[in-house]
């Protein structure tokens, strides 16, 4: 196992009328920004439950965060948190929300280019204000790490920027506040979380035996949940599990100490900031390929992937692989996400763009050993046709 250290601040608020508790969490004289999207927190009450909660402070709002958080929108943001002094930021919403939160909390306070914070992948942040978040699509993880991702528009640059300073100080998890989500965000929730455990549990073994099976444990909790949560969408047990598996995917817990690999990540964001497919679905088509391509280096951990996560233990070792794979992609097209760039209208003439995008955001040398360039991502670009 490699050497880490670890640390998670953020306080997780998880069930039924939690969010009446955020009034001890926010210092009462504090002027509070509420964050959120294009209105469905207004239109499911959520928006309303908290503003309840906030009666005792001193609130303003500010809405239209976008999918994909664009940084001309947040820098709107900013000037408002400048104009009425604002020195608490709560996100209401997905992990646009609070990426877009994130940021606004990392730029209000940051001395020269915000623009930079992104540039420099967060490296420049020295200080934030303080936020919190109520969650309503268990997807990202955002709520309970440190990271965060916004497009600039003008540039088609999708770029992620990380800090210890931008960790929630609370985060609300009510299960009962996913029940109006659109079957398609449950969908994209599910294969995202599905696929920020993958991306750092299949790469090399390094014997770290707690995070593999806390990993298998979160990757056949969605193989088992997904399905049900699409089925029955107003389960309260299957959303709760839901729920907390995202989060646990991506709160640094299962990554300390294994080697991480990234770039369906990186590869889905340049999809995205080209030609807008939603982050879920750039990962169900560029997932399967890439573990295609790169199966001789991420051979150990894919049988033991095949193994232990999809019962796989007969054929030799190609087969096994395969298999595993090909159960990857069709559990993705159960939970109704396509996985094929030509079932969003994209042809190889699309390729050569993003692989100049992949280009123009350094991101020459992907993967747990460094070893996905540009011509390897190409490859698993064209078999993703
Ligand atoms: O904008 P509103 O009206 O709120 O509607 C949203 C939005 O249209 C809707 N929605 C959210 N909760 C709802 C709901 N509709 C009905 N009922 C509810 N309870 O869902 C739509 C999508 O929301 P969004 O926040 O964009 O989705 P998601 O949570 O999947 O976030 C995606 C963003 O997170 C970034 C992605 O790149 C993408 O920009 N990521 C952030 C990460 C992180 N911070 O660690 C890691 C991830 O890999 C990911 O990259
Ligand atoms: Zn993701």
């Amino acid at each position: 196992m490699f050497d880490f250290n670890f640390a998670n601040p953020t306080q997780i608020l998880f069930g039924k009328k939690k969010i009446a508790e955020i009034k001890d969490r926010i210092p009462v004289d504090s002027r509070v920004l509420i964050t959120y999207g294009g209105g469905s927190v207004k239109k499911n009450g959520t928006l309303d439950e908290v503003l309840a909660a906030l009666s005792g402070h001193t609130v303003f709002e500010f809405s239209g965060i976008e999918p994909n958080p664009s940084f001309e929108t947040l820098m709107k943001a900013v000037d408002v948190v400048h104009t009425n002094s604002i020195d608490f930021l709560l996100a209401v919403g997905g992990g646009s929300v609070i990426d877009g939160t994130k940021f606004i909390a990392a730029a209000a306070v940051f001395e020269g280019d915000p623009w930079d914070i992104l540039v420099k992948h967060g490296a420049g942040i020295k200080k934030a204000l303080p936020f919190g978040s109520v969650l309503t699509l268990p997807a990202t993880g955002s709520e309970m790490n440190s990271g965060g991702v916004v497009t600039r528009k003008s540039l088609q640059a999708k770029l992620a920027f990380m800090s210890p300073l931008v960790f929630p100080l609370f985060s609300v998890l009510d299960p009962e506040k996913t029940y109006t989500l659109p079957a398609k965000q449950i969908s994209n929730g599910v294969v995202d979380a599905f696929v920020h455990v993958v991306e750092q549990y299949l790469t090399y073994p390094v014997n770290g035996k707690v995070q593999d099976r806390f990993a298998e444990g979160l990757l056949l909790t969605l193989i088992e949940e997904g399905p049900k949560a699409l089925e029955n969408p107003k389960d309260y047990e299957v959303r709760s599990n839901l729920m907390w598996v995202a989060t646990l995917a991506l709160n640094g817990l299962i990554g300390a100490g294994v080697p991480h690999d990234w770039a369906t990540h990186m590869i889905g964001h340049e999809i995205t900031a080209v030609h807008g497919l939603d982050h879920a679905q750039t990962l169900a088509v560029v997932l399967p390929n890439l573990l295609f391509v790169c199966q001789e280096n991420k051979k150990d951990k894919l049988l033991q992937y095949a193994e232990r996560v999809w019962g796989i233990t007969e054929g030799d070792s190609e087969q096994r692989i395969t298999e595993a794979i090909e159960k990857t992609r069709d559990f993705f097209e159960l939970m109704q996400v396509k996985t094929r760039l030509s079932d969003y209208g994209l042809g190889k003439d699309s390729i050569p763009k993003l692989v100049e995008q992949l280009q123009a955001h350094g991101m020459k040398a992907l993967g747990e050993r460094q070893d996905i360039t540009l011509e390897v991502s190409r490859e698993i670009l064209e078999r993703s046709l």
